[in-house]
């Protein structure tokens, strides 16, 4: 399997346990290079830690380094010691800036649950088990990046404003990507607006409409984003993939991520139309569990699967790995945040680093 390949991987560490997780889980690279594939992996300084040590959270030969790379592997960026810098030097503008200057406006992130972690879901088995949605968010467009945006002094009132804008060739675009995906799958797509109040989602939903001529084998259906927001954790299986725009998908990937047990297990990618991705977990720095070798390392590992699904065509590869992740599961083992509160004596409280050593483990045992 994946013979004589060769790529170019820009590895960011970030911040808390984004840079924890990511060196132990680069070992995981390491065993896929023993087929015969190579990597040429460099990595970067990013968000919090490069406005330490660069005075700017994404340097500009982080990001030339970036267009130049197959795929950016990211840990997770942020810390309290940054929150009070000015929006424009935060650490999560270099995350903004990334997504935007690469232009990955396609973000994937799917909600998968495993069986053995039912239990680890707030919500009842039966409407957990099985899950298996992905969520299409738009990510360089919208009220995160729409102008004017800012705070102003307007007759003594200071007045703060943003502007949620979409133009129709950018709704169109992340439209084709969902249907593409939902023929994948089980070819339904929920379109996600607030269409009743919204001119700009009412465009949206014409669009998607328009766009959905060409995909007749696909079901589409609309929701308003509160009824969406109300439905993920009443019936969740209802969705196959929800297309949505960048402030909806931001808040409903977080709800879909609390249906597979804990945040801790969801990966993402952000794909460009070049194919080029950024893979990082969904799951933020965490800098109170930071340094404790008691953070998550599979969602990392799972992006990484992300990665090779998406940006390298290593659909094989991509499988392993997440059928290694299954089975460390299978056989019980736990980070703290899928551990339940009663566990049985089949459990096995786990760190970071032996965690990752057993997906390692469970991967050489399969013919990678
Ligand atoms: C996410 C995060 C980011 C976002 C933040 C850190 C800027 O919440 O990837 O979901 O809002 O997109
Ligand atoms: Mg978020």
């Amino acid at each position: 399997m994946a013979v004589g390949k060769h790529w170019q991987i820009l590895v960011l560490l970030g911040d808390g346990i984004g840079a924890e997780i990511m060196p132990h889980v680069l070992r995981v690279l390491d065993i896929v290079s023993i087929s015969d594939a190579s990597f040429d992996i460099i990595t970067h300084d990013f968000g919090g830690r490069s406005i330490d040590l660069h005075g700017t959270p994404l340097t500009e030969d982080t990001l030339d380094q970036a267009t130049k790379s197959d795929a950016v592997l990211l840990g997770a960026v942020g810390g309290p010691q940054w929150d009070d810098l000015p929006m424009e030097k935060k650490p999560e503008k270099a995350l903004l800036s990334l997504r935007s200057e690469l232009d990955c406006f396609a973000n994937l992130r799917p909600a998968l649950s495993f069986s053995p972690l039912i239990e680890a879901s707030t919500l009842k088995p039966e409407v957990v088990a099985e899950l298996d949605v992905l969520i299409v968010r738009e990510l360089t467009g919208g009220i995160y990046f729409g102008t004017p945006r800012g705070v102003e002094l307007r007759n003594n009132l200071r007045r703060g404003f943003n502007t949620l804008v979409y133009d129709e060739t950018e709704i169109e675009r992340i439209a084709k990507v969902a249907f593409e995906l939902a023929r994948k799958r089980r070819r339904r797509v929920c379109s996600v607006d607030k269409a009743n109040v919204l001119e700009v989602t009412q465009l949206w939903r014409d669009v998607v409409i328009e766009v959905h001529r060409s995909f007749k084998d696909v079901e589409l259906t609309h929701m308003y984003v509160d009824n969406a927001a109300m439905q993920l954790v009443r019936w969740p299986k209802q969705f196959d993939v929800i297309l949505t725009g960048n402030m909806f998908g931001d808040i409903l990937s977080d709800t879909a991520a609390m249906l597979t047990g804990s945040i801790g297990m969801l990966p993402s990618a952000s794909i460009n139309a070049n194919g080029q991705g950024i893979y990082e977990p969904v799951h933020g720095s965490a800098p109170d569990i930071a340094g404790k070798n008691v953070a998550n390392p599979l969602a990392t590992i799972l992006s990484i699967a992300m990665m090779f699904r998406y940006s390298l065509d290593q659909p094989l590869l991509a499988d392993s790995i997440e059928y290694a992740v299954e089975a460390v599961l299978a056989q019980g083992l736990r980070t703290a945040d899928i551990m339940p509160p009663n566990p049985s004596n089949e459990l096995h409280l786990v760190g970071t680093n032996e965690m990752v050593d057993s997906v390692i483990s469970s991967l050489v045992g399969t013919d990678t």
